[in-house]
């Protein structure tokens, strides 16, 4: 009889074992499976992307502060033909950015690598105000992506205009995106007033 009552106890252990055995096994697996596709389901960059133009360097450094805030990933416009002095002196009505603001079809080259807008939800798109109005390298800019889905808010910064009609003339070019009303800036705005126009965007 103490022998079937052991043999009895001794199944029942085996049994709880097992049990245990197979919750800690599944519980391995589940937890490698949750890693699995954390990572398999991160984006592999930011959802915000701060694509900017900036001739002399002051709307880089607001475009800077902006991913350092939102932590987005940094675009810069480049032009494939460099804007010299010269190029920009607004004061000769035969200089090269008088004249490509002179023309609403005029369509620098950009001259940086190809950015992929895949993954990105928000686009930041910054700019200085020529002539009232954005530079034309943002009209190619604007021609050459699909911003379907993407929020777009444009910024910009000038001696002291306001940032006027680039916003809507940017949006009917692009014909695509969600387009926010857009910010003119001063060059050296602070990260508390550019993260409170942010967080006011949400
Ligand atoms: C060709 C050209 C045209 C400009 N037109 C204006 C203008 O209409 N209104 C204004 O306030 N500032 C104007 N500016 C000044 C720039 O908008 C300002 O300096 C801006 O912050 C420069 O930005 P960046 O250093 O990123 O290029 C002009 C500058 C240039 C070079």
């Amino acid at each position: 009889m103490r022998r079937i009552v052991t043999v009895i106890a001794m199944v029942m252990m085996l049994a709880v074992i097992t049990a245990c055995g197979k919750t800690a096994q599944q519980e391995t697996t589940g937890a490698q499976e949750t890693a699995r596709n954390t990572s398999g389901a991160a984006p592999a960059h930011s959802e915000v992307l701060v694509a900017y133009f900036s001739a002399t360097g002051t709307t880089k450094k607001v475009a800077e502060k902006i991913a350092s805030i939102t932590g987005g990933d940094l675009y810069e416009i480049v032009p494939a033909e460099p804007y010299t002095t010269e190029d920009l002196n607004n004061n000769d009505r035969s200089s090269r950015s008088t004249k490509e603001q002179n023309d609403k079809s005029a369509r620098p080259a950009i001259g940086s690598e190809d950015v992929s807008l895949t993954g990105y939800t928000t686009v930041y798109l910054g700019f200085p105000i020529w002539w009232g109005e954005e530079p034309r390298i943002l009209d190619t800019f604007v021609e050459k992506y699909s911003f379907e889905g993407i929020t777009v808010i444009p910024f910009c910064t000038s001696g002291s205009s306001g940032i006027g009609r680039s916003g809507p003339n940017m949006k009917a070019l692009a014909g695509t995106g969600n387009w926010l009303d857009g910010k003119r800036f001063v060059a050296n705005v602070s990260e508390a007033d550019l993260k409170s126009w942010i967080d006011g965007l949400k």
